[in-house]
């Protein structure tokens, strides 16, 4: 039996999937049946305990999105705690916040369009095409609009666990191209009121911007299985045409739409959310106007993703 077969015999409320786990350090209330929480009962501006800290990434791990509010942190304080996930990486394309080039910040003026920030405005993972994409994000609220402006998840174990077996054993053996090579070329050839603000400089170097990923990733500990395969960043399925990646792209991309997959999350001042970036799928809202929002965030560097294929075989 395998780790996730075992987690799934266990008895109780299932939620996101699996049994509610118990909690006793920390006050943990779900958001929807899918996916989300909201933690209680944490200062996040201390060091944690390790009794704690190990509630937080049980819930971390269970609901992949965690929800802390009224946590008013210094940018050291953020990545301190951001740092219990794992090493801060940079990212190529986000802008960064101010002098910290460890962390970048999504801002949208009141007088600016929806385009301006690199949030799309559909289900997406940040940076596929890195070799090691990010694991999760942290990021806190600094100027919300009164209204509006959330941000959505979609669970991709969830997506992914509702497909047919044909589907499921097709995208199996898929592979992905991901590339974020042309981004800033495509990003010239748009009208300037159309543009995305994008981070002007970087360090990673032109082949380190396009990479080959599954279709299908699997966790590291528990072997549970998701979807990674979404429009953002993505270029074909290796031994596909353009025509015939995009066709079957398209149609898994509206499976994440289903409201059953999703949680939704309201930003306050001081809101900080960490939310998975391997078996989550996420995008802001701009059903807002003429007011500002500003959210800064760390990225934390995850493994690269592995496959079907990459799983120990049983029995052997
Ligand atoms: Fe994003």
């Amino acid at each position: 039996m395998s780790t996730i077969d075992e987690l799934r015999a266990g008895t109780g409320t299932l939620v996101a999937g699996l049994p509610m786990p118990t909690f006793r350090r920390i006050q943990v209330e779900p958001i929807s049946g899918a996916c989300g929480c909201e933690i209680s009962g944490v200062d996040l501006r201390e060091p944690l305990d390790d009794a704690t800290l190990q509630e937080i990434m049980k819930a971390f791990e269970h609901f992949l999105v965690i929800v802390f509010r009224d946590q008013n942190l210094t940018p050291e304080q953020h990545k301190a705690f951001s740092r219990y996930f794992g090493p801060i990486t940079e990212l190529p394309q986000a802008p960064t916040y101010g002098e910290h080039s460890d962390m970048q910040e999504v801002r949208r003026e009141a007088h600016e369009p929806e385009n301006v920030v690199p949030s799309f405005e559909h289900f997406h993972t940040d940076s596929p095409f890195l070799e090691r994409p990010p694991l999760c994000i942290v990021m806190r609220a600094l100027d919300v609009p009164k209204y509006g402006g959330d941000t959505a998840f979609s669970n991709a174990y969830l997506i992914y666990e509702h497909l047919s077996d044909g589907m499921k054993e097709l995208l199996d053996g898929l592979q992905v191209v991901y590339s974020g090579k042309d981004i800033w070329s495509r990003n010239e050839k748009l009208p300037p009121e159309k543009r995305l603000r994008l981070r002007e400089s970087h360090s990673f170097r032109e082949e380190e911007l396009e990479n080959i990923h599954p279709a299908v990733r699997v966790h590291p500990v528990t072997g549970r299985k998701a979807l990674f395969a979404t429009t953002a960043y993505f270029k074909r399925f290796v031994g596909w045409s353009e025509a015939e990646s995009r066709a079957l792209v398209n149609y898994l991309q509206s499976l994440a739409q289903h409201l059953h997959y999703h949680c939704r999350v309201k930003w306050k001042k001081d809101t900080l959310i960490v939310w998975d970036n391997r078996f989550l799928l996420h995008r802001g809202i701009h059903d807002f106007k003429y007011e500002r929002r500003h959210l800064i965030r760390t990225t934390i560097m995850g493994e690269r993703p592995l496959g079907v294929k990459d799983l120990p075989l049983k029995n052997s």
